[in-house]
């Protein structure tokens, strides 16, 4: 396979967790949305947030907001339902990312199941895709899923990336070390279809720079260890470390 130039990798700031701090007393602050415009204002390449079918943290006003005030990309996440399809259709956000979602989940446990349910996505997406959104799956380092989103016409896949970094965290080295050669793999496998990759879920200071290397992603979402970090160090701080450690992992 030929070389992959080592472009610029870009990162989108997931805001779902300062919905999640708002909600948890029921107050108007912190708004998500102006978290969104430090992200920018700090270097964010763009801004993902997740419309959960049970609005526990980002609501229908904050999607509004975001498509209102944001000059980057929102990459709106949502699960595959109908009313999902409506939302996005009439906000038409630069790239709509689908992940599968349980009511009683913690977060996106999982990939999506692309490669069992071809049909109904194939359908799902095309209006998406007509309505001229960037279509992204988000799904494990799997070649069956992986191939499944290419035959269906996805233009990205989003890998999966929360067993490598979970494991790390739980100091299972080896399992995650093994996870990590997946995404290796899996990334370049997909690249070589013709999807744009990404990777997203889980990743901290200590398991970015791994990922990061991969010639083949071009963007990773990553949210929540930000929004975290931010409580000590303010949330331009926490991006600019965050950015740093990608752009290491690019020389
Ligand atoms: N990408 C996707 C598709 C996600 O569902 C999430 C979590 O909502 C993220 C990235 C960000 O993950 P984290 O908050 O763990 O950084």
């Amino acid at each position: 396979m030929a070389m992959i130039p080592l472009g610029k990798l870009r990162l989108g700031v997931n805001i779902d967790h300062v919905a999640t701090v708002r909600n948890a007393r029921g107050s108007a602050y912190p708004e998500p949305v102006r978290a969104a415009l430090l992200a920018q204002e700090s270097g964010a390449d763009g801004i993902t947030a997740h419309l959960r079918e049970d609005r526990r943290h980002i609501s229908d006003s904050d999607i509004d907001g975001l498509m209102d005030a944001l000059t980057v990309p929102l990459n709106f996440e949502m699960a595959a339902t109908e009313e999902m399809q409506k939302i996005a259709l009439r906000h038409k956000p630069h790239a709509v990312c689908i992940v599968p979602e349980k009511r009683e989940e913690l977060t996106t446990e999982g990939g999506l199941e692309v490669a069992r349910q071809e049909n109904k996505l194939a359908h799902f997406i095309a209006p998406i895709r007509d309505a001229g959104c960037r279509v992204s799956l988000f799904v494990a380092a799997d070649i069956a899923q992986i191939d499944a989103a290419h035959r269906i016409g996805a233009d990205i896949v989003e890998l999966h990336a929360g067993a490598y970094c979970d494991l790390f965290h739980e100091e299972k080295f080896e399992q995650s070390k093994a996870q990590l050669e997946r995404l290796r793999e899996m990334s370049a496998y997909a690249h070589s279809l013709g999807l744009e990759v990404h990777a997203g879920h889980g990743f901290t200071y200590d398991t970015v720079k791994p990922v990061a290397e991969f010639p083949e992603v071009m963007e990773l979402n990553i949210g929540h260890f930000i929004i975290g970090e931010a409580i000590f160090v303010g949330l331009p701080a926490a991006m600019k470390k965050m950015i740093d450690l990608m752009n290491e992992a690019r020389k």
